[in-house]
């Protein structure tokens, strides 16, 4: 028998991608085992839900004068100490230092809410509304130090609807996150997905661009 997937995962806010991902680990859809969850705000609403469900928790907030790099290293040293194969980035809303990054690479995931690589950064779906786009969705990419640019994997897209506002967006988008985030982390599980000095690869072939799943 196959061990299972050690996963890490980071949050800043409600957590609702990492309950997702810990509902799929306890319905047998993804064989892995949470090992912590590591929040840099530890009035995150999602860190309590996480303690609520048993898990290993741990904030790690920003101290007086620490700078990206001095924080992303108390960052590697809770990991290392939980020794993930995997480290998910959920809703991690700050920058990460380039040394905690490439000390994780192609172990790194990061789920964005835009088509990547459409519209990086902040208040996407504002930008998406603003913008008159008719297509909008999420991204599971491998992280790279340069923001929101690493390899992607998995899409989820969907139509935007007549009248649609930040929030319906908001709810649809996270809605098809709960299914994508934990579909990559099944494939990594089971063997399928690997990344390979940032080229990620995918029942063997290489994966040149992501996979795009439809949602209502
Ligand atoms: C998700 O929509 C995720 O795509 C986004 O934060 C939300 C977290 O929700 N991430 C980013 O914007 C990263 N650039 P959650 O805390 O309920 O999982």
């Amino acid at each position: 028998m196959t061990a299972r997937l050690r996963i890490a995962i980071m949050i800043s806010g409600t957590g609702s991608n990492m309950l997702a991902i810990h509902d799929a680990c306890r319905s047998g859809r993804l064989a892995a085992d949470i090992v912590g969850v590591l929040t840099d705000k530890p009035q995150a609403p999602g860190l309590a839900k996480a303690r609520d469900r048993g898990l290993h928790v741990e904030a790690i907030p920003v101290q007086a004068g620490e700078d990206r790099r001095a924080h992303g290293d108390r960052l590697l040293a809770a990991l290392k100490i939980l020794q993930p194969q995997v480290v998910v980035l959920a809703g991690y809303i700050r920058i990460l230092s380039d040394e905690f990054v490439n000390a994780l690479a192609d172990r790194l995931l990061n789920i964005h809410p835009s088509l990547l690589p459409k519209y990086k950064g902040l208040h996407t779906h504002r930008r998406v509304l603003e913008a008159g786009d008719t297509l909008h969705g999420a991204t599971v990419h491998y992280v790279t130090p340069d923001l929101d640019c690493g390899p992607c994997v998995l899409q989820a897209r969907l139509k935007v609807q007549p009248g649609e506002t930040e929030d319906t967006l908001v709810a649809r988008i996270h809605r098809a996150e709960h299914v994508i985030y934990p579909t990559v982390l099944a494939w990594l599980a089971a063997g399928r997905l690997q990344c390979i000095g940032s080229v990620p690869m995918l029942d063997g072939q290489q994966l040149k661009a992501p996979i795009v799943q439809d949602f209502e």
